[in-house]
């Protein structure tokens, strides 16, 4: 772990040089420049390349911790998606809902410029294919599900479904497991398993995701309490054609890289879990109102009513109690997110969305640079 900043990003203690505030893109020591010592690095080593044989796309998963499959989407289903996600996340953004989170800001700026689609179940039939690896939707579907039936296990649920789209500059994510939301960590397998539909072409200059190859296997082997003993290889941005899909599983050390070029780019993400990992009862459902209004917070957390970056609705992952929103439900007054564009009529921008209401949708909500002015002047509660 030898990165100077570890693997996460601190944009404050960029050299004030840099002409991009909080980032310096020519230093070679930081975790997110994966050209120089880091591409020399890797340069002979056989990394994973877009693959359709199974045999292959399994031993470069349990090898290098993902595969890539090629093609993952044909041509006619990729564009349905790209076209569906670029009106999705234009849409949320004129309606004043878009969701900017997943990466610090950039120095002098409120939000994160890191757009995210939630609950895309909601928002295309083509992402209810994906959920069930419907080959109507995803022709490598069966093969996915094939792999994720291999590694997390059969039986697996989808934990989360989400678009993730870095703009120019935006502040990289810092390199995480996927599997640190829990203390232990296992070296006979992963019990959480990513499927990233990539939709731009993926290379350095967009930020193509960064990932550590073959840092599940360092990470596991040495158990949930022991230090490293061993350097940390430097990451690398992935390189792959849009339409591909990769696999990868909970232990890789990956993350958001930096966007360097003026077109935004998307992936989605599909996290699968063991079946085990939920509660027995879905208490947020089943308590009876007057039990949630009068809970204290200590009840309402143990209840799953607070979220703790799991367990949330429509991305409203951290720290705000849940009740509002059940209860909105229960008497017909809560509005999902469903399939907006920018060409939706102003009514349809303009619902009065649950998502408003939550903590990080008010927040972000006066930060909102693409609103239409009509629907600001309709939700502004200051
Ligand atoms: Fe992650």
């Amino acid at each position: 772990m030898s990165a100077r900043y570890g693997y996460n990003h601190n944009p404050q203690k960029v050299d004030t040089s840099s002409n991009i505030p909080g980032l310096d893109l020519e230093d070679d020591q930081l975790y997110y420049n994966t050209t120089g010592s880091a591409a020399d690095y890797w340069r002979d080593v056989e990394l994973p390349k877009p693959a359709k044989a199974i045999k292959q796309l399994r031993s470069d998963l349990e090898e290098w911790g993902y595969c890539l499959i090629a093609e993952g989407l044909s041509k006619a289903q990729y564009s349905r998606m790209k076209q569906r996600l670029s009106d999705q996340a234009a849409g949320e953004r004129k309606a004043g809902i878009a969701c900017w989170t997943g990466s610090a800001p950039a120095p002098g700026k409120e939000l994160p410029d890191v757009q995210f689609l939630h609950s895309l179940i909601n928002k295309g039939e083509q992402f209810i294919q994906c959920v069930e690896h419907d080959p109507e939707g995803v022709q490598a579907g069966p093969l996915i599900e094939q792999l994720l039936n291999e590694t997390v296990g059969e039986g697996f649920l989808m934990s989360s479904f989400i678009g993730i789209i870095p703009n120019k500059f935006n502040m990289p994510q810092g390199l995480h497991m996927d599997e640190s939301m829990a203390p232990f960590v296992d070296e006979n397998a992963p019990f959480t398993v990513n499927t990233m539909y990539i939709m731009d072409d993926l290379r350095a200059e967009n930020g193509g995701t960064l990932v550590v190859p073959g840092s599940h296997k360092i990470l596991s082997r040495r158990g949930s309490e022991n230090a490293l003993s061993e350097v940390m290889p430097p990451a690398i941005n992935l390189e792959a054609p849009a339409g591909t899909v990769m696999i990868f599983e909970g232990r890789l050390l990956h993350g958001t890289g930096v966007n360097q070029l003026d077109e935004e780019r998307i992936i989605l993400a599909m996290n699968s879990i063991k079946p085990v990992m939920r509660q027995q009862e879905l208490h947020l459902l089943s308590a009876k109102p007057e039990v949630l209004r009068n809970a204290s917070r200590k009840l309402l957390y143990r209840l799953g009513a607070i979220p703790s970056g799991l367990g949330g609705i429509e991305g409203v992952w951290s720290g705000e109690s849940l009740v509002n929103q059940r209860l909105s439900m229960e008497a017909n007054a809560y509005t999902r997110v469903g399939e907006l564009s920018p060409t939706s009529p102003l009514e349809e921008l303009a619902a009065d969305f649950g998502y408003r209401h939550s903590d990080i949708g008010q927040s972000q909500a006066p930060h909102q640079q693409e609103m239409l002015p009509e629907i600001r002047d309709r939700f502004d509660e200051s």
